[in-house]
């Protein structure tokens, strides 16, 4: 059976080019970078054109790149780094929509005295500035903002927020890990002083990641070692997959134009042809500020879980806009955030495409999906009352959050 793999925001697949760059660093060029020889030296020479490969991505100098294992740690070192840097400041900002490595710091910070702000979002998943501007106070350590949403794919007017948290002088950190090799980013012209990146979002492998650090920053190392990466981050470094992250990062900047439109015309399509082949169906998120991989659709009166199991057994690859949360089937935050109605968010699939998908993948979900989705509304008893016209909620009682605890 053929694979339509649809689900580049959890990860991507590596490209060949970058297996083929990374190879002989685990074979011939296994040195260590920081080595007093020659044979040390010319991998570390390979670690500096990596590096500025991956600075070039992002119009930033190389010095302000450095390697980490991961998204997550990268945010990590970001948000806790930085605190460490103001020990004096006791309040963060960031917001309800954020993935959980920015989420699930900010509850331990929390949880450590610090006063925690998560803004909210509107029904488009768009953040208000005006709040942003209200609620830093002289307290304020770190402004932690996600640039695009990995389930929505909706992007942030970062460098606005980045205006209004720099005119206040507090850092600002963003994770980019869902923008980076999408969306063109310029350092040399942006107020942001932090980003995550993450390798494996970029066809590079899993287990690599960036935290871009603005020259002149004042930050603490979260990964306390070795001298590596200018002292900011201690561990011989991870040299093949830096070489690979490079590599990926070369590919990105030659192509990510022209490749991305094409992603774009293929979501587009793809989108179009579901809304108007399945009645019912919703987009969520706003769609003039999206990635331009990534569709977010709400199957109403469906459960999103079944449609994957049977998108899963015709070869099709997605995820699900909810997560199974302390034994009930809740919505993901981030829907539960915009305010996307129960029925709605419970049928959510997430879309996310590659420079991988062709025309006859999108043609084939298109075939597929409708007849899943049928099937699925047959025995739906929200999708019966729907029909009937009796009221969802009166049903919805009964049913949430109990009848849902089997998972
Ligand atoms: C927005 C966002 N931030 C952070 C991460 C974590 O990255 P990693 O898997 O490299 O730790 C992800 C991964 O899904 C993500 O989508």
């Amino acid at each position: 059976m053929r694979t339509i793999y649809m689900d580049n925001n959890a990860t991507t697949r590596v490209a060949p080019e970058v297996v083929e760059a990374m190879l002989p660093f685990f074979s011939d060029f296994y040195g260590n970078p920081s080595s007093m020889h020659d044979f040390g030296g010319q991998v570390a020479r390979k670690v500096a054109e990596a590096r500025e490969k991956v600075a070039a991505l992002l119009n930033a100098d190389p010095g302000e790149i450095v390697f980490t294992s991961c998204g997550t740690e990268s945010d990590n070192a970001a948000i806790r780094g930085t605190l460490d840097s103001y020990p004096e400041k006791n309040h963060v900002i960031t917001t309800r929509v954020e993935h959980p490595a920015v989420l699930n710091v900010a509850q331990y910070l929390r949880a450590r005295g610090y006063r925690v702000t998560e803004l909210g979002v509107n029904r488009e998943g768009q953040v208000d500035l005006d709040e942003i501007h209200d609620m830093i106070d002289d307290q304020t350590g770190l402004v932690s903002i996600i640039y695009a949403n990995n389930e929505t794919g909706v992007i942030f007017p970062i460098e606005e927020i980045g205006e209004i948290v720099k005119s206040k002088g507090v850092p600002f950190h963003t994770d980019a890990v869902q923008a980076v090799g999408k969306i063109p980013l310029d350092m040399a012209r942006s107020h942001i002083d932090m980003m995550s990146i993450s390798g494996h979002k970029l066809h590079a492998p899993k287990g690599i990641g960036v935290l871009y650090i603005r020259k002149g920053t004042k930050f603490s190392p979260f990964f306390i070692g070795g001298h590596q990466e200018g002292g900011r981050r201690g561990g011989t470094e991870n040299v093949p997959y830096i070489i690979g992250l490079g590599k990926a990062a070369e590919l990105a900047m030659e192509h990510m134009e022209e490749e991305n439109a094409r992603v774009k015309t293929l979501r587009d399509r793809l989108e179009g042809e579901l809304i108007k082949g399945i009645p019912n169906t919703l987009v969520n998120g706003d769609r003039d500020h999206r990635l331009p991989n990534t569709s977010s659709l709400s199957f109403e009166y469906v459960e999103g879980e079944s449609i994957l199991l049977l998108m899963s057994d015709e070869g099709i690859c997605a995820s699900s806009g909810s997560a199974c949360t302390s034994g009930s089937l809740e919505p993901s935050h981030v829907l539960r955030a915009m305010g996307v109605p129960f029925t709605a968010a419970h049928g959510s699939i997430r879309f996310s495409l590659s420079i991988y998908n062709t025309d006859e993948d999108v043609e084939y979900v298109i075939e597929k999906l409708p007849p899943i989705i049928d099937r699925l509304r047959e025995i739906s008893p929200f999708w019966k009352d729907h029909v009937e016209g009796r009221p969802i909620s009166s049903l919805m009682a009964g049913i949430h959050p109990e009848h849902t605890r089997h998972r």
